[in-house]
């Protein structure tokens, strides 16, 4: 008989990736994805620590299983993850039916650990070396990238893939649990990944998106050969098949010149940079240990300027860091007016245990002085979002066809046509009328109207056969 499988995940991309390597090497074990918890054998929380909300809600979540594992003892419950690293035994304190807490560096060996559960075994812990205490060869070895073989069917799209070729990070910003709970800074052989590449770009997959912490750090070295980020791409880039390459998230201190020359130089290249600012006062961005300054910060963005002029670029920001002021708030506000990012994600810091900040500052900004900031920041990077949309009526982009749009249902579409989603090589959400034969292909959108977040236009089909026009004229 088929056993159930549920899972849900929050955070990153990089978390979506794992949540989507997981769920594969279960299905090829014979597992059924389900929709709902009820009705699994097994239910799967990937988790996110990186604000003390994320893992407040997996809490939550887990409280309401309570009953389920009440009336179906056979249920197995995990925790995985970056919580999972973060709290450790703890997650079977405050949840004691939790049946598994898998740290994201022992994911590969989730299928044996479900069976040894499902065979009686007490609850299991496996996750991954303190980062003190330890040989660092250990310590590195304990974080096991998890990278297996994929099959298309198992994809959330056909037609894009995440790729990750690094994980951890050392860094250490002050605020970040991310190097204590993904590990230090590991880069996967170039081999592997054009390997990886290769086969989704043989599976139909058009487009990439190349995922690590620090994801312009990259570098692997193999004997006197050094691979950067611009040399992987450029190989890459003759990878018939593939036909858009994205890279997420930026290090400012790491944006090379060979690599905005390589982003502005080769045509398979997405214009669009994440760079996280995360303040734009030198006085925060020190004590934040983000190892740049506002100046350099905007030099930087004048060298992607340079390079790549027409590069979209997009934002981290915490508001109300420890000791943030009125003044520094000012300057934050001043930055972002200043560098019109297309748009930028606002968080409100939250103070996480075990970090330098935590240690070393008091978390003394209150949360109301913290929201308001935080709806203050929002509300300017809004109406730069939609002054700059608003330019982009009337003109033309080339739209990678994802699928039916957030709304599709909703929308009340004529005939054969559904609303479809895509993105431009500048990584901005299209939404249009058109026939669902079309999800996949890159097709030229023209733009008549537009908000902060959406473009909506209308599919220029006539260059691409009758049959097509036919059908969704
Ligand atoms: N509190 C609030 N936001 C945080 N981020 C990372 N750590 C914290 C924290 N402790 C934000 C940063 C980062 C993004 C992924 O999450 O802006 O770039
Ligand atoms: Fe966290 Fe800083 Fe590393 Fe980004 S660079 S993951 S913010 S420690």
């Amino acid at each position: 008989m088929k056993k159930h499988l549920y899972i849900e995940t929050v955070g990153c991309q990089m978390n979506l990736l794992d949540s989507e390597l997981v769920v594969a090497s279960l299905r090829r074990r014979g597992y059924k994805l389900v929709d709902r918890a009820q009705k699994a054998d097994v239910i799967l929380f990937n988790t996110c620590s990186v604000r003390e909300h994320a893992e407040e809600k997996i809490y939550s979540a887990l409280g309401r299983l309570k009953h389920i594992k009440r009336q179906n003892p056979q249920t197995i419950i995990g925790v995985l993850g970056c919580m999972a690293q973060n709290h450790q035994a703890n997650v079977f304190q405050r949840a004691p039916y939790v049946d598994l807490v898998v740290g994201p560096g022992q994911l590969h060996q989730i299928p044996g650990l479900l069976d040894e559960v499902a065979e009686g075994t007490a609850q299991r812990l496996e996750v991954s070396l303190d980062r003190k205490g330890f040989a660092k060869n250990e310590i590195e070895q304990s974080f096991e990238a998890y990278d297996p073989l994929r099959t298309p069917e198992m994809r959330p799209s056909p037609y894009q893939a995440f790729v990750r070729i690094q994980i951890g990070c050392d860094k250490f910003c002050t605020y970040c649990i991310v190097p204590k709970v993904r590990g230090p800074e590991q880069c996967r052989p170039p081999k592997a990944i054009i390997a990886e590449v290769r086969q989704l770009a043989s599976e139909g997959c058009r487009e990439i998106t190349l995922l690590g912490q620090t994801v312009n750090s990259y570098q692997h070295q193999n004997g006197s050969i050094t691979t950067r980020l611009s040399d992987l791409l450029l190989q890459l880039s003759d990878i018939d098949g593939i036909e858009r390459l994205k890279f997420v998230t930026s290090y400012p201190c790491d944006m090379t010149d060979d690599l905005l020359q390589a982003v502005g130089s080769l045509r398979k290249c997405s214009h669009y940079l994440h760079v996280p600012a995360q303040s734009g006062s030198n006085d925060i961005l020190k004590r934040m240990k983000r190892g740049y300054t506002v100046e350099q910060y905007r030099e930087m963005l004048s060298r992607i300027r340079h390079y790549v002029p027409d590069a979209t670029i997009t934002s981290d920001f915490i508001v109300g860091f420890s000791g943030e002021t009125e003044a520094d708030f000012v300057l934050t506000k001043a930055l972002v007016e200043e560098c019109r990012f297309k748009n930028s994600f606002i968080f409100k810091y939250s103070e996480r245990p075990g970090t330098k900040g935590a240690m070393h500052h008091v978390d003394d900004v209150p949360e109301r002085v913290k929201k308001q900031r935080n709806n203050e920041l929002l509300d300017i990077q809004n109406t730069i979002s939609y002054e700059d949309n608003q330019v982009r009526v009337g003109k033309q982009y080339e739209v990678l066809i994802e699928g039916p749009s957030k709304n599709a249902d909703k929308h009340n579409s004529s005939g054969p046509l559904v609303q479809l989603a895509g993105r431009t090589m500048w990584d901005h959400i299209v939404v249009f009328e058109g026939n669902p034969r079309l999800i996949g292909e890159i097709l030229p959108v023209t733009i008549y109207e537009a908000n902060a977040f959406t473009l909506f236009g209308e599919v220029q089909t006539e260059h691409v056969g009758p049959e097509v026009y036919q059908l969704s004229s």
